[in-house]
């Protein structure tokens, strides 16, 4: 998100209603544009193959969200340069990894080779997945899809549909709470100046009037009911702590603000078992 209080230079952005067929539209190019440029910023960090879930750096090889994977199927959604999907096929899963974008895709190709770890690549879009129902053990993302569709609820119930029942869904997204705070690391990303409440989208528009990036939002009330709704059993909602010793900032998430609040949210569900 690009703020109008840092001194940034102003995109032509405001909030919208907007559909779903917009915010695709905006995601595919933007996430088509920046990918060369999200990788070569953020890949040394992410690791080519790793699981990293957030900008603190929590990494799936500590927490263990995702229990048991070895011999599971896996489902990443939203998967970028797809470093979780290498990460997970290194544990012994069997992965499929899929994202809306040609770009970020490619760049997961151009991992595959320089790593030599390839792994089933789908464009596939998030709200609509091209995957049998019962078909997956696990599914998960980071920070992949959730922030950037119109109808989240949709994801959810499609993760649901996919997932086998006792099977597990973990997401990380941004947290709620920065909804109102400026796009900003430090001081000035201290200040409350929007409203949470305000579920329009983030919009950035080109020349031509072209969404051409779109973040959205949710309440954690929203996120909540969303899960519920979609017949998944929510198991805990990780606010993390910016780590000690973290210097590296990532857009608004870094240490100064991140001594106060959280800007990531991990939800961990499961779809219920069978009776
Ligand atoms: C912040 S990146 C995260 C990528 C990767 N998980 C990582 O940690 O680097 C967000 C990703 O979500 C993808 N994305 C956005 N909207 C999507 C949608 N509707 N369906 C699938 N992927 C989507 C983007 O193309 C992008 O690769």
């Amino acid at each position: 998100m690009t703020d109008d209080v840092t001194g940034a230079p102003p995109p032509a952005y405001g909030y919208l209603d907007i559909d779903a067929d917009t915010a695709r539209s905006a995601s595919r190019i933007y996430w088509d544009d920046a990918a060369a440029e999200y990788q070569a910023e953020h890949g040394e960090f992410l690791g080519d193959s790793d699981f990293c879930w957030s900008p603190e750096g929590l990494r799936e090889s500590d927490l263990r969200l995702l229990g048991e994977v070895a011999g599971r199927t896996v489902l990443e959604v939203g998967c970028g340069g797809a470093q979780c999907a290498r990460w997970l096929r290194g544990q012994g899963a069997r992965v499929v990894a899929f994202d809306l974008s040609s770009g970020q895709l490619a760049q997961a190709r151009a991992y595959a080779a320089s790593t030599g770890v390839d792994v089933p690549l789908v464009q596939a879009d998030a709200m609509a997945l091209p995957f049998a129902d019962a078909s997956v053990d696990v599914a998960c993302s980071a920070f992949g899809a959730v922030p950037f569709v119109a109808d989240s609820a949709a994801v959810m119930r499609e993760v649901a549909r996919v997932l086998r029942p006792g099977g597990r869904w973990v997401f990380s997204t941004t947290h709620p709470f920065v909804w109102c705070l400026p796009d900003d690391p430090d001081d000035n990303g201290l200040r409350v100046y929007h409203s949470y409440f305000d579920r329009r989208a983030y919009t950035e528009h080109d020349d031509q009037g072209r969404a051409v990036y779109t973040e959205t939002h949710r309440t954690i009330g929203d996120r909540v009911r969303e899960i519920v709704a979609a017949g998944l059993v929510l198991h805990d909602i990780i606010e993390p702590e910016w780590p000690a010793g973290q210097d590296r900032t990532w857009g608004q998430w870094g240490p100064r603000r991140g001594e106060y609040v959280p800007s990531t949210s991990i939800f961990v569900t499961s779809r219920p078992p069978a009776r």
